[in-house]
């Protein structure tokens, strides 16, 4: 793991303090036109004012000068498949057809473990270049492609979430588990991975269709052994899922009834998709504190359906944003803000620049219930910061000469940029990008 001299970044620092309520809360932000950051051990030992950090630092402290750009937290990306870095862009139908067709058959390579870390250098140098800094992934069904997984994050120092995908019906069989070796695989590579470094074990069962109750069982029961890892799925995407699904178990009311049965349910528990929720599961989400996770692109691409955040947020349920690559277009949290954007316009939902800035960073970050190490520029908290500049293109500089607020800026990142206004990414205080100048 790179390590990281002590440093002192100066630029436009922006960290939410808490959830925005609205447009224009400007109490829920802490911004500095003259900004800096003390690095010092991968960590944020002080922020504010450049000058009263700049005091703070040790004598000879090199300084990088960022401005004018942006200084931010990195992003957060809640819910992504590694495995299907070669599956995005498929010409599919929804999402079973997209699942037999192009995923399943993809996901297979991943039983080779020069495969899943070629893919790895792929993916963690994309997610750098986006200004990802922690992600959340299902693996294959492999466990091979775990350690490719956590090895290549390891190896660059990074925060990251995963594990193996748990499945053992309705799949090919080159793919299949069983609920035995689902249990034993996930618990292994669990012990060996949960909190070594950065990294952190996802309990994975992919959905209700690719797991028999035995397995849908042996998660639970992985759950109530390590309380302290996330377990992920996927919950009502898509209508022809969920009527299969609901025949598969039939003594369950609904979705969620299933994944509550087996004890899957808890503030840890990151449930992708959520579009066609019914009040009872709503009800339940909001008592087990569980993570509605919205993945705009991946909605539209596959046809799944609009994620109606103001009904999940006022029935009191958690919710978090993800790109869901490869069923998801775009590995670029901004292209997924902009695109989530468009999904709540779409049902009089407007969200402010400030509301959206903060999930993909401080919000995506308490929904891992992880705030206190990643998402701001909080003095204590892990150095993965993000520089971005809102006029990197000629059509953003363009636009962004009549800006005329930070909000503005924000929304011109959100709307027209990707990778290229992400001129640096930290990782834990080192910069991976090339970018620090
Ligand atoms: N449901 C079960 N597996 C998947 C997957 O890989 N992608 C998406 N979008 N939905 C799923
Ligand atoms: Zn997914």
């Amino acid at each position: 793991m790179p390590q990281s001299p002590t440093k002192l970044l100066r630029g436009r620092t922006v960290s939410f303090l808490r959830r925005p309520m609205g447009a224009g809360d400007e109490e829920a932000l802490e911004a500095h036109e003259d900004g800096g950051l003390l690095i010092e051990n991968g960590l944020i030992t002080a922020a504010g004012d450049f000058a009263a950090v700049a005091a703070k630092a040790p004598e000879g402290t090199p300084v990088t000068d960022h401005r004018p750009h942006l200084i931010l937290p990195g992003f957060i990306d809640t819910h992504l498949h590694f495995p299907q870095a070669q599956v995005i862009a498929s010409w599919a139908d929804q999402l079973l057809d997209w699942l037999n067709d192009y995923t399943f058959p993809a996901e297979q390579r991943f039983a080779d473990k020069a495969h899943g870390a070629r893919i790895a250098r792929t993916f963690y140098d994309t997610l750098i270049a986006h200004g990802t800094t922690t992600a959340v992934a299902y693996c294959s069904s492999h466990p091979n492609s775990v350690e490719a997984y956590f090895e290549e994050a390891e190896r660059r120092g990074m925060r990251m979430l995963g594990g193996k995908t748990m499945m053992d019906r309705n799949a090919p069989a080159a793919l299949c588990d069983t609920a035995q070796s689902a249990y034993d695989d996930s618990r292994a590579l669990l012990e060996k991975w949960h909190g070594r470094g950065r990294a952190l074990y996802v309990i994975t069962p992919r959905f209700a269709i690719t797991s028999t109750p035995e397995q849908l069982e042996a998660a639970g029961t992985l759950l109530r052994e390590f309380p302290d890892c996330h377990l992920q799925t996927h919950i009502n995407e898509n209508l022809n899922e969920i009527s299969y699904t609901l025949e598969l178990y039939p003594q369950d009311a609904d979705y969620l009834a299933i994944y509550e049965r087996y004890g899957l349910l808890s503030r840890k528990t990151l449930l992708g998709h959520c579009i066609h929720m019914n009040d009872r599961e709503l009800a339940v989400m909001r008592e087990t504190g569980s993570v509605a996770v919205f993945c705009p692109t991946s909605n539209l691409f596959l046809g799944s359906g609009l994620f109606d955040k103001a009904r999940l947020d006022s029935a009191g349920v958690r919710t978090a944003i993800a790109t869901d690559i490869g069923g998801g277009t775009s590995y670029s949290m901004l292209r997924t803000l902009d695109e989530g954007y468009k999904v709540l316009q779409l049902q009089r939902q407007r969200l402010h620049p400030y509301e959206t800035f903060y999930w993909a960073t401080r919000g995506n970050a308490e929904s891992l219930s992880l705030a206190d190490r990643i998402g701001t520029l909080e003095p204590g908290t892990e150095a993965d910061i993000i520089i971005l500049n809102p006029a990197a293109t000629p059509e953003m500089a363009l636009r962004a000469e009549t800006a005329r607020s930070l909000a503005d800026e924000l929304f011109i990142l959100q709307t027209l940029g990707d990778d290229r206004a992400v001129v640096e990414t930290y990782v834990a205080g080192v910069g991976m990008k090339g970018g620090a100048s």
